[in-house]
């Protein structure tokens, strides 16, 4: 009874960085914390409509900056120091509020990306928690840079590192395509591990299966916790009642058919294309690869956000109709579950990257830039679930590249072996977060050592 009730009083602060691919797996993490008796507030620094969405049993505190200093903000480190600053300020409120009113707060979960949240963590007086939304793989690539064993760029063609395949430099995780990789953003990359030494949990959203090796490598560096794949329990464990979606969309569909437009088409016929929240591809290559899809001949679902609609090529939309559909935003993982879907074509974000092989898709990868690259080399070396694109010497993957790797993983020689090899990484991810799974009895025992401190 006593150890029930310090359980209902237990309560942590999520605190995702504010975009599509941090949010979704935090808030994902955080709905199987409260399913463990925790209760969790969810800090999300963005002010939206659709953030007041469900979201479970999680509590979503949507807080803005209404401050006159964002106005002047010009690089990276100022971002980085008004965002730090606008943390404090706000964590500091809402752990005080919640104090007062009997809810006290005892852990920071927090993003990697923003170290500067442990230091926050402690003056608050809370526990914390780090939080990686990238790869095992990743994060070992970032800590060996920030421990000067690497160059990012590196000056070695071929780069051999723990618990790793052999990469070649293009492997690495690199800048947008075709900008230069800047002091701040290797700075930003790398600080990712500066505070490391100090947190008292480390997270990582994969599974023990998927990156035995490497999890083995940075186990022996720091102790890291696999608790993924984070997606929506239907796909997975079906643990969590009802939860079918994220529930916290920072993005409008524009099409209410989509569901029936996937029902009449045949089992594995379409290839559904995406790039994630924040990929902006080139004009050029948006014709490029409209014109692939076209190519392929394949019925084809592409999430193109309104933002990037004005690149597409002008009829596009109206000479494919009969074959294509394009939508400004999907609900992703619902649409890699429904058996019409014979192949997705990825930017490899980390999130569409675990959804794809949690629910057994082949992939044609078509990595942008910082860890997407890194993916792409895992997807088609190592899990062997599919191809990744060739750019040519101005760095476009061509409409004929395009539809050559659509057709090498619907229906080309190594079609089956990729889809074998889909299906069992899916059946290892439900493995993983299914009741006494790796990941299953990582979160219990997280959710335990919470309720102790
Ligand atoms: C980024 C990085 O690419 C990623 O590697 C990093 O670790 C987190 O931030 P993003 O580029 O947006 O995220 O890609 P991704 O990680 O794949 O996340 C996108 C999320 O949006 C996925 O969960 C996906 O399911 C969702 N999504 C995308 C939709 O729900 N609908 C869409 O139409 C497109």
């Amino acid at each position: 009874m006593e150890s029930r009730q310090r359980a209902a009083e237990t309560h942590i602060i999520a605190l995702p960085f504010p975009a599509q691919g941090h949010i979704n797996p935090m808030l994902q993490f955080s709905k199987l914390l409260t399913s463990k008796g925790l209760k969790v507030t969810l800090v999300t620094i963005i002010d939206n409509e659709l953030t007041k969405a469900k979201h479970g049993s999680v509590i979503v505190d949507s807080i803005s900056d209404n401050s006159e200093e964002n106005g002047t903000i010009s690089t990276m480190e100022e971002y980085w120091k008004n965002f730090s600053s606008l943390i404090e300020r706000k964590l500091s409120e809402i752990v005080e509020k919640q104090g007062k009113s009997g809810r006290p707060i005892s852990c920071l979960v927090y993003d990697l990306i923003m170290p500067c949240a442990l230091d926050i963590a402690r003056r608050l007086g809370l526990a914390a928690a780090s939080f990686f939304t990238q790869s095992c793989a990743v994060s070992a690539i970032y800590y060996h840079v920030y421990e000067g064993r690497l160059n990012i760029p590196s000056e070695q063609t071929h780069v051999s590192l723990d618990g790793m395949p052999p990469l070649q430099s293009y492997d690495l995780p690199s800048p947008a395509c075709g900008s230069e990789y800047s002091p701040a953003l290797i700075s930003l990359m790398t600080s990712q591990f500066s505070n490391i030494r100090e947190v008292d949990w480390i997270l990582v959203n994969t599974f023990n299966k998927l990156e035995a090796e490497v999890m083995n490598w940075m186990a022996s560096q720091c102790p890291v916790k696999l608790i993924g794949p984070l997606i929506p329990s239907t796909y997975t464990s079906k643990r969590l009642e009802d939860d079918n979606d994220y529930g916290l969309s920072l993005f409008k569909s524009n099409n209410n058919s989509l569901k029936q437009w996937l029902d009449f088409k045949e089992a594995c016929s379409v290839v559904y294309a995406a790039f994630g929240s924040i990929a902006s591809l080139e004009e050029k290559q948006m014709e490029e690869l409209a014109c692939g899809l076209e190519k392929s001949n394949y019925h084809f679902l592409w999430v193109v956000r309104e933002s990037e609609q004005k690149k597409l090529p002008d009829t596009f939309v109206n000479e494919t109709s009969e074959k294509g559909l394009i939508v400004t935003w999907c609900p992703q993982t619902e649409v890699l579950a429904h058996n019409s879907v014979g192949s997705f074509m990825t930017h490899c974000g980390w999130n569409s990257t675990l959804e794809a092989l949690s629910l057994g898709v082949p992939m044609v990868a078509m990595p942008q830039w910082a860890d997407q690259v890194t993916n792409a080399k895992y997807i088609a070396d190592v899990w062997t679930v599919g191809v990744r694109v060739k750019v040519n010497e101005e760095g476009i993957v061509t409409k004929e590249e395009t539809e050559m790797c659509i057709r090498e993983v619907m229906e080309g020689e190594n079609a089956n072996e990729f889809r074998r090899n889909s299906e069992k990484w899916k059946t290892l991810a439900q493995e993983a977060v299914s009741e006494g799974g790796s990941s299953d009895k990582n979160v219990e025992k997280f959710a335990a050592e919470l309720k102790c401190i």
